[in-house]
């Protein structure tokens, strides 16, 4: 599903479909490849050797932070690492308990199953997975009222993977189920660049470091805005360039996707210029600013709000969201500070 703005956004971060694919053929498949997230890289990679050695499925994983960031790879790194199949579902994707019940089943020894999402399982649905993660069990009841009766169904040895943007909505039994619980941090620009001139690499793109530097710069600290933005700037550099991306065409071609200096694109800018010149500066509480952008404020909280806090546009305090003097000088709208409270 797209937020009511995000079909057309460059600096979205929902995947579209034949973006999938692109997306597929540049995910790193081993922790070798993967650059960046150093500290959930190194635990999961002990933890993986450890499961190994001791011939056991690895404990339940559980990514969150902001959407972009390769839970899905690291996902697919896993079930590699581990040398086991990887099946792949989504949180909205299971409606029923059958539903679940059948994935599981069908589940071979040690595989990966990877649930994007995670928060939005209903609860009939999460209530299968908690034998299923503890004791690798599903309960079946049949027969109804009096002579009804349960038995358990034992299942092969599984690792749940489970992604979200919101570790928050998850409710508590089905977090303490998880053995591990990764944080994925925003990207370093050095980092980003590394992405983006790897996946020059495997697109067959030729940039130089200042063009990857600048692309890096504008990515919202994001490997799949990264690799959006190389694309879009490709574009730009075969039809106007001489086919290479160098500084002089990345700026170019940024500038021209109304990506900033920042990586603050149309929506975010909206959502700063409102707080300083509707609500003068805030704090506003999130609800009303959703309301007064005509976004929804479950995307605004997921998507542009952790960026605009890391980067200290955006301030949470306990009365609402608050523009930074960062944010006034970001827009250009340092004229009115002195409006602010
Ligand atoms: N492509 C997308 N994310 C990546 C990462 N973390 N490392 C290498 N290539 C990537």
């Amino acid at each position: 599903m797209y937020g009511r703005n995000m079909e057309r956004r460059i600096i979205t971060t929902e995947v579209t479909p034949e973006e999938a694919k692109t997306e597929a053929g540049l995910r790193p498949t081993t922790f070798s490849e993967y650059i960046g997230q150093d500290k959930v890289k190194k635990n999961l990679n002990v933890f993986i050797q450890a499961a190994k050695k001791r011939h056991e499925s690895l404990d339940h994983v559980l990514l969150y932070g902001p959407p972009g960031l390769g839970k899905t790879t690291l996902a697919g790194i896993i079930a590699e690492e581990m040398g086991v199949q990887l099946k792949v579902t989504s949180g909205p994707a299971i409606e029923k308990p059958g539903e679940i019940a059948a994935i599981l089943n069908n589940l071979s020894e040690g595989d990966v199953l990877f649930i994007d999402e995670i928060h939005r399982l209903n609860k009939q649905v999460e209530e299968v997975l908690y034998p299923a993660m503890e004791d690798f069990a599903i309960d079946i009841v049949i027969g109804k009222g009096e002579s009804a009766r349960s038995i358990r169904l034992s299942l092969p040895h599984f690792t749940l993977v489970g992604a979200t943007t919101r570790a928050g909505m998850l409710s508590a039994p089905l977090r303490d189920r998880f053995g591990v619980v990764d944080r994925l941090e925003f990207y370093s620009i050095p980092d980003l660049m590394r992405i983006i001139i790897r996946s020059a690499g495997v697109l067959g793109i030729s940039i130089d470091d200042e063009g990857a530097l600048e692309i890096a710069k504008r990515s919202r600290g994001t490997p799949r805005l990264a690799n959006r933005l190389l694309k879009r700037v490709r574009d730009f550099a075969e039809v106007e360039h001489c086919g290479e991306i160098d500084y002089t065409i990345a700026k170019r071609a940024l500038d021209q996707l109304d990506v900033d200096s920042a990586g603050l694109d149309q929506t975010d800018r909206n959502i700063l210029g409102t707080i300083i010149r509707q609500f003068h500066g805030g704090p506003v509480g999130l609800e009303v600013l959703a309301a007064a952008i005509g976004e929804d404020s479950g995307t605004i909280e997921d998507v542009y709000e952790p960026y605009l806090i890391k980067n200290g546009f955006i301030n949470r305090t306990p009365r609402g969201r608050v523009a930074s003097e960062q944010a006034y000088r970001q827009l250009g709208l340092e004229g009115l500070l002195a409006d602010s409270k």
